[in-house]
């Protein structure tokens, strides 16, 4: 790992990387499936990078907020993972998919256990597991409460319009949660989990806050700002391990090769990107290459990557 690198310094690298990359906003797609999702800006662009010691170097759009996404998977698994601990690896695997984040055939395969709790399955068993017979309002408000104290941020809020957007369209998630539901894998009614799936998923956050939020993860667990700690240690190695291995889908060994860090990224265009012991980077651009994942915010976090080391191997 090489040293930690004077902010100011990570900052021009950041604006020369905008640079080489802004002819490639259009390239990627926006995320149409979700309706609400489909008048996204393509050319929104923010990367933020967050230091242990609290200091950042950014660029673009760093406090526009955006649809988290699947990005909210990893906070949720974080919070199942306190709750109930491993016993959750009853239900969920930890193993990288080789499928797309939404589909269903190997659930079917698998006798209704999801591979890992980053695809659409996995991550409607921990809102599952977080549900437990709360109120689904209840079980939001715990998520969102939880990434308000990470940021250190009160406004971050769920986008109520992208909640109801995906709730009116998502048929492949409701497909997910009966066949979760029939192999005895959902204790709840697949109703109830995906209102609290669908609205973790519409949590708006911007670059900025992401790459605060997820600092502990590369501070063996610890706020190193805050100075509390979050979870410990090894569940903090733990959880950037499944996002190395499975955070980017059917992508997860090619970001590995490429950039070589734990990531997690979502639909909305975001990716943030673990380096222990450095920082976090949040990087957002709506254009999704062909496994969902933002075709600009790979290809930034490579280039950061090559020119200042950053990565576990
Ligand atoms: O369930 C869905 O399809 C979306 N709410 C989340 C998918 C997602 O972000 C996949 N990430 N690249």
């Amino acid at each position: 790992m090489a040293a930690a690198i004077d902010p100011a310094a990570i900052k021009v690298i950041l604006g020369e990387i905008a640079e080489e990359t802004l002819a490639l906003r259009r390239v990627g797609k926006v995320a149409s499936y979700i309706p609400e999702l489909a008048g996204v800006d393509p050319e929104g662009f923010a990367v933020s990078v967050a230091f242990l010691d609290g200091r950042t170097a950014e660029v673009g759009a760093v406090g526009e907020t955006f649809s988290i996404q699947s990005i909210s998977k990893v906070f949720n698994l974080t919070l199942a993972l306190g709750k109930i601990g491993d016993v959750l690896w009853r239900r969920v695997g930890r193993e990288p998919s080789g499928n797309a984040f939404n589909s269903i055939v190997q659930l079917e395969q698998e006798q209704g256990i999801p591979r890992n709790p980053f695809i659409n399955a996995g991550a409607i068993v921990v809102s599952d597991v977080l549900l437990a017979g709360h109120e689904p309002k209840e079980t939001i408000a715990e998520t969102v409460t939880f990434l308000r104290f990470l940021a250190g941020d009160e406004s971050i809020v769920v986008d109520k319009a992208v909640a109801q957007s995906e709730k009116a369209t998502g048929n492949r998630n409701f497909a997910l949660a009966y066949f979760l539901k029939a192999h005895g894998n959902l204790v709840e009614t697949p109703d109830r989990v995906l209102g609290v799936y669908f609205h973790q998923c519409a949590i708006a956050m911007s670059c900025r806050q992401l790459a605060r939020a997820c600092l502990f993860l590369a501070a063996d667990g610890r706020d190193p700002v805050g100075g509390r700690r979050i979870v410990s240690a090894q569940r903090a190695r733990r959880i950037n391990a499944l996002m190395m291995t499975s955070g980017m889908y059917d992508a997860s060994g090619d970001f590995a090769y490429r950039i070589g860090l734990p990531a997690k990224s979502g639909v909305g265009g975001g990716i943030v990107a673990v380096v222990p012991g450095v920082g976090t980077v949040a990087v957002w651009s709506p254009g999704l290459d062909a496994t969902g994942n933002s075709l600009v915010g790979s290809l930034v976090l490579e280039k950061l990557v090559q020119r200042t080391g950053w990565t576990v191997f």
